[in-house]
């Protein structure tokens, strides 16, 4: 049988936290150990460049979010591993499925109606104020990634579902002129990770500055642990596990075993300062062995620049004569 194709590609956007790992780096990995299964990651930077960062900001971005995967266990000869830029294919392709895609399709794309809704409150003459053609044209290179190496399965998070239906529409409008070529992602997996609470409650994110790096040095990751929010019962009163931060997270590194002891802790009673120190510990002891590994290749890149150049190589053995393919269907041969 032939292995299923799944790939995902990630943004490089700075530093992640516990929530970016628990909701999305954790659950990812997982899907990568399934039999027949072909799996596919990349750095999606040329869609980070929408947003014109900095030189120096966007190349540490860049390896930022390739020693994160690596050192949460992303193995590169399991997973073809790669960095969108290093396949010209893809932007190719973008090109030529530009050429399918209706305008009234990426009018109706979220990320740019958001954009125009922002402008209306603001008061804004010009709608499209602020909008770039990278922006209005985000989901066609989305696309371009996923048909580039005829992706069945893309695992995203509910934000982006709406962007596989555009990349099967425009696989399907291709396939009607040129016959089955593209292959139309079928499934839309949802990355199956739960939302993870942050210091107050909230969802963990940076916007609510709530968060906990994720390979945050111990003394400061154990300081924002003990700022995580608590009520005011005293430590002899038996407590609820249900809404309480602490226990949510514990949950999320601890064993089974663990959990059944903490949860009768919680009912017999148990002071709040005791269970942070005792989430800091199970915390600690889950990502301490990713952080060294994050640091140490951080500290030397040339091992990145390696595993990347390796996995562009695997990548290319395909968009190479798959890029041909299509060309010559269209009637442009080289
Ligand atoms: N747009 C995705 C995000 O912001 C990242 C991405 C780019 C992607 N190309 C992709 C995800 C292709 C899946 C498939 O999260």
């Amino acid at each position: 049988m032939k292995p299923t194709t799944v790939l995902t590609g990630v943004k490089p956007s700075g530093q992640p936290h516990i929530g970016n790992y628990l909701g999305a780096i954790r659950p990812a990995l997982e899907f990568s150990g399934q039999p027949n299964t072909e799996t596919w990651l990349f750095i999606a930077d040329y869609h980070t460049l929408t947003g014109a960062p900095d030189p120096k900001r966007m190349r540490e971005m860049t390896y930022e979010v390739a020693a994160t995967w690596l050192a949460c266990g992303l193995d590169p000869s399991k997973t073809v591993f790669y960095r969108q830029s290093d396949v010209p294919e893809i932007m190719e392709l973008n090109w030529i499925l530009s050429c399918f895609t209706p305008k009234g399709l990426m009018n109706r794309a979220h990320a740019y109606k958001a954009k125009v809704q922002e402008n209306q409150e603001n008061g804004k003459e010009d709608l499209d104020f602020g909008v770039n053609m990278g922006l209005y044209n985000y989901p066609i290179l989305m696309t371009a990634d996923i048909l580039m190496f005829s992706a069945d399965k893309v695992p995203v998070g509910d934000d982006q579902t709406q962007h596989l239906e555009i990349a099967r529409d425009i696989a399907q409008k291709f396939n009607r002129q040129y016959g089955e070529i593209l292959k139309v992602p079928k499934e839309v997996v949802q990355a199956k990770g739960k939302s993870v609470p942050g210091l107050d409650g909230r969802k963990m994110s940076k916007s609510y500055d709530n968060y906990i790096p994720l390979f945050e040095e111990p003394t400061k990751m154990r300081k924002l642990v003990m700022k995580i929010k608590s009520d005011s019962l005293p430590p002899e009163a038996p407590k609820s596990t249900e809404g309480s931060i602490i226990f949510e997270l514990y949950e999320c590194f601890a064993s089974p075993a663990q959990v059944e002891d903490m949860r009768a802790r919680y009912a017999k009673g148990i002071a709040w300062g005791t269970a942070k120190e005792e989430l800091f510990n199970v915390m600690d002891a889950a990502l301490a062995q990713n952080r060294e590994k994050y640091k140490s290749l951080m500290a030397d890149k040339s091992q990145i620049d390696e595993l990347l150049k390796k996995g562009a190589q695997r990548a290319r053995e395909k968009s190479v004569p798959f890029i041909k393919q299509i060309r010559t269907a269209m009637g442009i041969d080289a």
